[in-house]
């Protein structure tokens, strides 16, 4: 009797989880029959293939590469808990990323929650619409080319002074030192942070990153009381905790309300001449809403902060990684590099550098050849909200989408020779769909010119001093990929020009 009822009791119970949950149910069932329906590898194999990235016996892109060479434009990954389709042909993934419906980013970035927290990279349908429209008209060129002054100039020049003449060396700190130099004086009107205190944030950003990403390909990492059994879980708290207060600490605006934090005094002086980015932010945000009536375009404080962070995220990484590889394609191939400091000796005669970078053409070049082979935000994914057409299929609502950035860079079927630095084959004009390191559509990069100018001045800088040397070739060099792709080591040797 007692075991009757207990059945019973458990039939109903099941029943109505099914019936809460009947939509889902068929979402999931809809959304697993059209993924198994792709060409791909056996789920076993996938599943073989998704535990050797997670054991570090396979890299997460090399592998995605593979499958998209051996299965074709529309395949499937498991990567994690997820099944993505997978989208290299680009009439299918311009569909997506330009479709309203193909902008839903917050499920498949919530690992990347301690690093970003709902800043404008993770924010998703009407508050990821309201915060473009405050950022994008902040990141103009007139703006940006007042700093550019600024960054022509000795900065952390005293790193490589003392490796001149010397044996190899790892450039890699000097640019970081470089770029967060950049974000502050950029984005918050900051001229330094004492350095103990920098390289200590600087540090705790690069342990969330990895975190982020064992994340990704380690699912059960999710789960938190598993994480705690790593001895992870406080360190990773103490990161997200010192970078948030880090941010609210240097934020030009500070409210007496947010009492979350702690209020540290950092040892850093304030750039008084530039107006910095998210100075502005407010008088946007004002101006939007004078423009518009309805409340929808609301931003708290914890959004302008994590908007802060996110630029923190995306400039210190980016900038860093960007510019190493340029370094290093130059170090390799020194007849490139000698072929761009004509270029640059021409251009600048020995005088400032302000906008005369947009106009250099081989620089350019150098540039794009560079994030072409390694593109820094190398995979980008999406969860789509509504059905999305296709040429040939649907791709069913609720539906993980990835877009492989570095296998698109390097198909042979796009690419003269892929494998190979070419900077003159951005000489002519290329399909605009199939190079895309910025990403395309509704969510591409805010900071794409930024980025070129940034990178550009760090290079004519040290360029216009040093001649720079490594051993081992393009193949040789070595990659980390977390949510973005990085050099291991940009090892080295220098001599004054
Ligand atoms: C070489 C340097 C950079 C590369 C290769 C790069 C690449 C990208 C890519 C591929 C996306 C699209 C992501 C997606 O569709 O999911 C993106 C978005 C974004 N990038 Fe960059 N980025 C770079 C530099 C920067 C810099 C310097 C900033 C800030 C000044 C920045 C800020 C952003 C922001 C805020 C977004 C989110 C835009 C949105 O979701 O609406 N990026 N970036």
């Amino acid at each position: 009797m007692y075991i009757f009822l207990t059945t019973i009791v458990i039939i109903l119970f099941m029943t109505f989880i099914f019936e809460v949950n009947k939509k889902k149910f068929y979402k999931l069932k809809k959304n697993l029959e059209f993924v198994i329906s792709l060409p791909g590898a056996s789920i076993f194999s996938s599943l073989v293939d998704s535990l050797q990235i997670a054991c570090n016996y396979k890299e997460l892109i090399n592998c995605i590469d593979a499958v998209t060479k051996k299965y074709g434009n529309l395949t499937r990954f498991i990567l994690g808990t997820d099944i993505f389709v997978v989208l290299t042909k680009p009439e299918d993934y311009k569909l997506v990323l330009t479709n309203v419906n193909g902008n839903y980013k917050s499920s498949v970035t919530q690992t990347w929650k301690a690093i970003l927290g709902d800043g404008i990279i993770r924010a998703s349908g009407a508050s990821h619409k309201l915060r473009r429209k405050i950022i994008h008209p902040l990141m103009n060129i007139k703006y940006l080319s007042e700093y550019i002054t600024y960054f022509d100039s000795n900065l952390c020049m005293d790193i490589l002074e003392k490796n001149v003449d010397g044996p190899m060396f790892d450039l890699k700190p000097y640019i970081e030192q470089y770029a967060f130099n950049i974000f502050l004086v950029t984005t918050v009107g900051i001229q330094g942070i004492a350095n103990k205190d920098g390289l200590d944030i600087l540090h705790k950003q690069k342990e969330l990153f990895k975190d982020a990403y064992s994340k990704v390909i380690k699912p059960w990492l999710r789960l938190n009381w598993i994480f705690s059994l790593t001895g992870n879980r406080k360190q990773m708290c103490i990161a997200e905790k010192t970078l948030i207060d880090f941010i609210y600490n240097i934020s030009p605006r500070k409210s007496e309300n947010y009492t979350a934090l702690q209020r540290n005094n950092y040892n850093m002086t304030i750039f008084q001449e530039l107006k910095p980015i998210f100075n502005n932010y407010w008088d946007r945000v004002e101006e939007i809403r004078a423009n518009v009536s309805n409340k929808s375009c609301d931003v708290s404080y914890e959004n302008f902060l994590d908007d802060i962070r996110n630029f923190f995220a995306a400039i210190q990484n980016t900038i860093t990684e960007a510019t190493s590889f340029i370094m290093l394609m130059l170090a390799i191939h020194t007849d490139v590099q000698e072929k761009l400091r004509q270029e640059i000796l021409v251009t600048f005669n020995n005088d400032k550098i302000a906008q005369r970078l947009l106009n250099m053409p081989y620089l350019n070049m150098v540039f794009q050849e560079t994030l072409r082979l390694f593109p820094i935000v190398p995979i980008i994914s999406r969860q789509l909200t509504e059905d999305i057409k296709l040429e040939s299929c649907t791709l069913p609502e609720g539906c993980y989408v990835m877009i492989p950035i570095f296998a698109i860079h390097r198909n042979p079927k796009y690419w003269y020779k892929p494998l190979e630095f070419i900077p003159e084959r951005f000489s002519s004009t290329h399909c605009r769909y199939t190079y895309i390191p910025f990403g395309m559509g509704l969510r591409d990069c805010v900071g794409q010119k930024y980025a070129f100018l940034i990178v550009a001045t760090i290079i004519v800088n040290l360029l216009r001093r040093y001649r720079f040397v490594t051993v081992g070739n393009l193949n040789n060099i070595k990659t980390t990929a977390d949510i973005v792709l990085r050099p291991q080591h940009v090892k080295m040797s220098i001599t004054r020009i």
